[in-house]
């Protein structure tokens, strides 16, 4: 594993001519326009990079960007790998550990979800400030990585603290609607029953999706700090359930994306060095 992963980074290193990075972004179905904000010097399709997984879903680009934002360097993966597409957990993962070897310090993951939350609405925008694994999956299992992390790591503030604060503040000022909740992440591909719906609202979860909690859990081994945002592509209310389609689902996230991008890029130009 350690072997692909440095192979993997050595090639991307040779692509964008650059030495590190501070910043990783994940994208995923609908949200393309996140990375939009980014000063884009080199990209590179999936398909060329050794070892990394071939993207097989609608709404995805492909991509690995490299870029900055006020000067701050940011690898950003347009389109990400997910259980459900049959990809195992190491897999769904192999990119943020590549970003650890490339120096990332900050992840931010941005996510297509379904509201839970009956106060929430389609379209808005919802800071992830904890999680629930549901997906039956960690991609910590097996032997450890020891030149990631430790054996057992403590998830209490697998959402950074400080991460959220600013992310909280900054949307205040730019007058952008943030919820706050927490996210159950459910292997998929079929969404929910009602049933189901009512359990996971039940449970404590404000939104469902089907990626995130992998990255994060491999993001946090790594000692990276983690933000995540989902955008509520619709409400999944038990007793009034609506159909959702793949195609609503990315209109409504290319819609959201908008405002995230903006989001995301001024909380970069936040950081303290
Ligand atoms: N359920 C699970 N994943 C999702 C949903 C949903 O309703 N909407 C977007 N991703």
């Amino acid at each position: 594993m350690i072997q692909k992963l440095i192979q993997t980074k050595e090639f991307l290193l040779d692509r964008f001519k650059k030495g590190s990075f501070e910043i990783g972004m994940i994208s995923g179905t609908g949200l393309d326009p996140v990375t939009e904000r980014i000063e884009t010097e080199a990209v590179v399709p999936y398909e060329e990079i050794p070892n990394f997984p071939r993207s097989t879903v609608k709404g995805h680009r492909g991509m690995l960007k490299s870029g900055t934002i006020s000067g701050r360097t940011i690898l950003a993966m347009e389109g990400r790998f997910h259980l459900y597409e049959g990809y195992s957990p190491e897999q769904v993962v192999f990119p943020v550990r590549v970003m650890a070897l490339l120096g990332v310090k900050y992840l931010f993951i941005s996510s297509a979800a379904g509201g839970l939350n009956p106060l929430f609405s389609t379209g808005e925008l919802m800071l992830i400030t904890d999680h629930i694994n549901l997906m039956g999956r960690n991609p910590l299992v097996g032997p450890n990585l020891e030149e990631f992390g430790s054996r057992f790591p403590d998830m209490v503030e697998a959402y950074d603290p400080e991460l959220i604060d600013i992310i909280e503040k900054k949307a205040l000022s730019m007058g952008i609607l943030l919820r706050k909740g927490v996210y159950v992440g459910v292997l998929g591909p079929s969404l929910e029953t009602r049933a189901e719906t009512r359990f996971l609202r039940l449970i404590g979860a404000d939104a469902v999706g089907m990626s995130t909690v992998m990255e994060n859990i491999a993001a946090v081994h790594a000692g990276i700090k983690v933000a995540a945002i989902a955008v509520l592509t619709n409400i999944n209310l038990p007793d009034n359930m609506k159909k959702t389609s793949l195609e609503e689902i990315i209109s409504v996230a290319k819609e959201s994306a908008k405002k995230l991008a903006l989001l995301w890029e001024n909380v970069i130009k936040e950081l303290s060095k």
